[in-house]
């Protein structure tokens, strides 16, 4: 039904041949990589390869591959990469799993009120690739937390003007993200200038 996404641009395409890589990845998706840290050991844990302080976001992301098609996103979207490499704010990142982004029911850079509004071929076109990647930057945007540290139940900001906070909850203190009760994997990168959480599902980037 949806299959005139000829005119996407060259990356998302690209993109979803990487997702398709991925998706033959023989490693369980539950089997925890030997660079991620459970949450208990992150507060005092001593600076690895991946928390020294003179190392940038932009630089950490590619390191963790349970999230490389979200880091993709970042670096098509100039706010989000200037924002990764700026060393005069502190950011935090969440990153939902390739496994979570290849199932969702619509690819990120899909609107629900395009396809309402322009039917079958709302991404190709003249303008077909310019909403595709407007609504990329939404979605990739409302990912971008503008705080580090950031104190459990704090209401902040990300970087697309949506509000989040996180509490822990369980025996084991997991965190999950809110309002939308998002669960964090685990905080899997730190630099200098922020963190990168690994999430579960995604952030509601409509609210
Ligand atoms: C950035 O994060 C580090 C580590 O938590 C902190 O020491 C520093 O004060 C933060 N900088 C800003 C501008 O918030």
């Amino acid at each position: 039904m949806r299959l005139h996404r000829t005119l996407l641009p060259l990356s998302l395409i690209l993109r979803a041949s990487a997702q398709l890589l991925v998706l033959s990845d023989p490693t369980p998706p539950t089997m925890a990589q030997p660079n991620q840290q459970p949450l208990e050991a992150l507060a005092d844990s001593a600076p690895g390869p991946q928390s020294a302080s003179s190392s940038i976001l932009s630089d950490v992301l590619p390191s963790q591959k349970r999230i490389n098609i979200f880091a993709g996103f970042t670096r098509d979207v100039a706010s989000v990469l200037s924002r990764l490499e700026s060393t005069s704010e502190n950011t935090t990142l969440l990153a939902p799993l390739n496994t979570v982004l290849s199932s969702l029911p619509r690819k990120p850079w899909e609107s629900p009120a395009d396809y309402d509004k322009l039917g079958a071929n709302a991404y190709s076109g003249s303008g077909g690739s310019e909403r595709a990647a407007e609504n990329l930057k939404r979605f990739t945007e409302a990912h971008v937390v503008c705080e580090r540290p950031w104190e459990e139940g704090k209401k902040v900001k990300t970087l697309g003007g949506g509000e989040v906070w996180w509490e822990s909850h369980g025996k084991d203190g997991g965190r999950r993200i809110m309002p939308g009760k998002v669960e964090v994997e685990g905080i899997v990168g730190k630099a200098g200038n922020g963190e990168v959480w690994m999430l579960r599902g995604v952030v509601d980037f409509r609210q």
